[in-house]
């Protein structure tokens, strides 16, 4: 089935107020085909809420290749203490070669990092999500001033919809802030990356992601080298389309 504009507009407006917990179980209530979309990152507590809810639930994440091994040894951990399958998307191994081949391991400090993200993020999470019918992310608002101040709780994703598969995308944890998150994570003795405790807020790929001093915005320490404004990887690709 696919929902209209005004129907997940409507639906948007239910979860006004409503806690990530709701959101999820809504989400989940109502799409068999669905699944959580884990960094491996503080959106973790996506996967601790879910299994809260007792019902079944899907998880995936994208190995670009150039994760930490913090993060590595992370979604081990996730995946031992929830007891759950992470499915892990990798890029296709032609493109990658390719561009290493041409470009060399670094070209991302010189041409942006739109080329590469494509390749070992978008490709991928593309290719997954042709098989879903909706996708939960941990994107919240304030994350980015820049980019993301006005994600919705839900949408239909005008990115990665096509003529035909309709993609719904949940984004349960829109409303709260890195500190409610935080004490989700302290109140409920959910496992986090080690990263977290050196200085790393946000994270994504190791070359591409350091540490930020106090008071830096999250996401200074990623793509360091750009402009605010274009600090996404087209993952999100909505968020900048506006
Ligand atoms: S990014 O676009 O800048 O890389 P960010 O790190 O803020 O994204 O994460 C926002 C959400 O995007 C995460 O909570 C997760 O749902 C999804 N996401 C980001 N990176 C990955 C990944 N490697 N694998 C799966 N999902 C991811
Ligand atoms: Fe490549 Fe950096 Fe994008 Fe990772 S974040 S896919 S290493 S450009």
């Amino acid at each position: 089935m696919s929902y209209t504009a005004e129907e997940i507009q409507a639906l948007d407006e239910q979860f006004n107020g409503k806690e990530p917990a709701d959101i999820i179980a809504e989400a989940l209530e109502r799409f068999d085909n669905i699944a959580i979309s884990f960094s491996g990152a503080e959106d973790v507590v996506l996967i601790d809420i879910a299994a809260k809810t007792g019902k079944p639930f899907k998880v995936f994440t994208l190995d670009t290749g150039r994760l930490h091994p913090e993060t590595y040894r992370f979604i081990e951990k996730v995946r031992e203490h929830y007891n759950i399958n992470i499915e892990v998307a990798f890029p296709e191994s032609e493109a990658v070669s390719q561009l290493v081949n041409e470009k060399g391991m670094f070209s991302f400090y010189q041409d942006d990092h739109k080329e590469c993200c494509a390749i070992r993020k978008v490709g991928p999470l593309r290719k997954k999500l042709s098989t879903l019918s909706a996708w939960i992310t941990g994107q919240r608002k304030d994350q980015s001033p820049g980019t993301r101040v006005s994600i919705p709780s839900v949408q239909i994703d005008g990115a990665f919809s096509t003529d035909t598969n309709q993609l719904i995308k949940f984004n349960p944890l829109a409303e709260w802030s890195s500190a409610e998150v935080w004490n989700y994570i302290r109140a409920n003795n959910v496992p986090y990356n080690e990263l977290h405790e050196k200085g790393f807020t946000s994270i994504g790929c190791e070359p591409c992601t350091k540490a930020v001093l106090p008071n830096q915005h999250e996401r200074e320490g990623r793509w360091w080298w750009e402009e605010a404004t274009a600090k996404e990887c087209g993952l999100h690709a909505t968020n900048i389309e506006k």
